[in-house]
């Protein structure tokens, strides 16, 4: 692999997920390097349509070069957006599956420029969408030592974000912290080095994650999925650390339940309800796919199905 492809991670898995029509209008929320977009794309007949979001303007100029086609339409935004853009375009209820794999790319992990990386050294950026928002270094330098302690353990659930934060606010009292590997070796100061696993792993997860607001992103577009599927619409969902797939695991739960009868009395097939989503369950990469590509280790996929059901938004 060039230092330029991603290799998509439990490709086989989500798109036999999103159950292809070959007529339909699928959404790829995050494009990355189109890997699973073309899967998509095989599968659909002449009136087949992806639409891709990626906030990352690298990602769309990928597009741009190596996908043509009128079947593909790639869009530079958040996947918060979705809704409004697709509601113009007149496609709200009509979306026959939405894929999200979640995170970051190979590429942007790999470019020392993006500031992901605590192995190489780089500028401590951090954003997805480099046009807008701080940067982890902007961030950094603004904060105080409870919020920076706070994001640390909310995001990345590092035990030690106390002992970090101080440290790097003594650290500021001299000198402004610029880059991943000032970063990194602050961190390393002050935790000891865990096997297999380097000490400024939580705290780039957390930081990365508060920088590019990625719960809310994630929450907010779920709910949107709500509206935007068609009746038996897929929605798959690929997320990577344990915070990501708790908001995944939940917001299926709450719209696929069934209201519980009191204990013991019988339920008639008549009264039982229809649910919002069909929780479809969940699934691991493969021993092979681990072995062959790291990314997938910690890869969680989710698939729920859109009912009929109607839902009134208060
Ligand atoms: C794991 S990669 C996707 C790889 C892709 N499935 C493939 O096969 O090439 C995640 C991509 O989603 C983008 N991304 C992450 N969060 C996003 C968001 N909230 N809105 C739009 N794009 C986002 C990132 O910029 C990155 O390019």
């Amino acid at each position: 692999m060039t230092s330029n492809q991603h290799q998509s991670v439990m490709f086989d898995e989500s798109i036999k997920g999103l159950n292809i029509k070959n007529n339909g209008i699928y959404i790829d929320a995050t494009f990355g390097r189109g890997g699973h977009t073309r899967g998509i794309l095989n599968q659909l007949s002449g009136s087949g349509k992806v639409i891709a979001f990626d906030r990352d303007i690298s990602a769309v100029h990928y597009a741009k070069e190596n996908f043509n086609g009128d079947q593909l339409e790639v869009i530079h935004s958040a996947f918060s957006n979705m809704l409004t853009l697709l509601d113009k375009r007149g496609l709200t209820g009509k979306i026959d599956g939405i894929l999200m794999d979640l995170g970051v790319s190979s590429p942007q992990l790999d470019n020392a420029q993006r500031g992901f990386s605590f192995n190489q050294d780089g500028p401590l950026d951090m954003r997805m969408d480099q046009t807008q928002g701080l940067s982890a270094a902007q961030w950094l330098s603004t904060a105080d030592e409870t919020e920076i302690a706070d994001v640390l353990y909310q995001y990345g659930e590092e035990r030690k974000s106390r002992r970090i934060a101080s440290a790097i606010k003594r650290y500021q009292q001299d000198k402004s912290i610029d880059t991943t590997l000032q970063l990194a070796n602050i961190i390393a100061s002050v935790i000891k080095v865990q096997k297999n696993k380097h000490p400024a792993t939580r705290s780039f997860q957390a930081i990365r994650i508060f920088i590019n607001q990625e719960l809310r992103q994630l929450s907010e577009t779920l709910e949107q999925a709500i509206e935007l599927l068609a009746a038996g619409g897929r929605l798959v969902v690929i997320s990577f650390h344990s915070i990501e797939d708790r908001i995944v695991k939940q917001f299926i739960q709450k719209y696929s339940r069934q209201k519980q009868a009191p204990k013991g009395l019988p339920i008639m097939d008549s009264e039982i309800k229809e649910t919002v989503f069909k929780d479809l369950g969940k699934k691991f990469a493969s021993k092979e796919e681990v072995q062959t590509n790291k990314r997938s280790r910690s890869a969680i996929l989710r698939i729920a199905q859109r009912s009929t059901l109607k839902v009134e938004k208060c």
